[in-house]
């Protein structure tokens, strides 16, 4: 499988790239970091058996998101499936957030999302199909009272899959959303046992637990959709 993993400098996307790898797979590695994205391929490649290919970019740049999806088409011929872990987040009250950093958080979450899928679309046209899957979080379904800008977010990327899944499946695209309680996306893939606990209640899910989610929606067979899958942490109160 040949898969474009955004936001694979850190956290969830970093252990989903290197998973894949690990598996065999190529990988098309994207974010900003440049020198700690090219680190990290040059890592997985010594491990192999798969392949990296680091490609530094913005995805909230429609340029970077053609040119990520070009050098994946040129380096493995094609692509199978985007996995957009690419993201970042505002925690302050809505009154308080300052307008650059409201910019940002939807220039990365929701206009970045729209774009790296509409720029990979065509490559899976070119070979008759493919796999999207978006990363969401539990404010998207305002369930209790969310952080404001996390429900604006969230709510956007879930009806870009909502809606896209229409257009897309007469393409052979299927569209696939995560949606994920509190992750513990600093922490070591598979962590101590404290940094996924409070008070004796698990309230954290580590990277390796989401990856291997992610890694079950990939490996569903043409055809198959898994719409949405929701993983918490058992006790998570917020
Ligand atoms: N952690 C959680 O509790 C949690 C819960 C629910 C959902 N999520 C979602 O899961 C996804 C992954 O989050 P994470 O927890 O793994 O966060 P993370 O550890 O902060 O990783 C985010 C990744 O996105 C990259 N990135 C940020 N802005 C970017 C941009 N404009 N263009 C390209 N890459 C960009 C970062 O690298 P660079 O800085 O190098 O670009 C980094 O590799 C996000 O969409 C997040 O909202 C996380």
């Amino acid at each position: 499988m040949n898969v474009l993993v955004t936001g694979s400098s850190s956290g969830i996307g970093e252990t989903v790239a290197k998973s894949l790898v690990e598996a065999g797979h190529q990988v098309v590695m994207m974010a900003r970091r440049a020198e700690k994205l090219k680190a990290l391929a040059n890592d997985f490649n010594a491990n192999g058996p798969g392949r990296a290919e680091a490609v530094p970019g913005d995805v909230g740049v429609w340029a970077d998101c053609e040119r990520a999806v070009d050098v994946g088409m040129k380096a493995f011929g094609s692509l199978d499936a985007l996995v957009n872990a690419a993201g970042t987040w505002v925690e302050a009250p809505f009154v308080e957030v300052r307008p650059e950093a409201l910019q940002h958080f939807i220039q990365t979450d929701v206009t970045g999302a729209a774009q790296i899928s509409r720029a990979i679309l065509p490559a899976f046209q070119k070979s008759g199909g493919g796999r999207l899957i978006h990363i969401n979080g539990l404010q998207g379904f305002i369930r209790q009272r969310p952080p404001v800008l996390y429900a604006v977010v969230e709510s956007a990327v879930r009806g870009l899959c909502e809606s896209l899944r229409w257009e897309a499946a007469p393409l052979g695209v299927h569209v696939n959303l995560i949606t994920l309680g509190a992750v513990a996306n600093a922490a070591p893939e598979t962590p101590a046992d404290d940094v996924l606990h409070r008070d004796g209640k698990r309230y954290r899910l580590s990277r390796r637990e989401v990856t291997d989610a992610i890694l079950f929606m990939l490996s569903q067979p043409p055809g198959v959709n898994v719409d949405e899958l929701i993983l918490t942490p058992l006790d998570q109160e917020f």
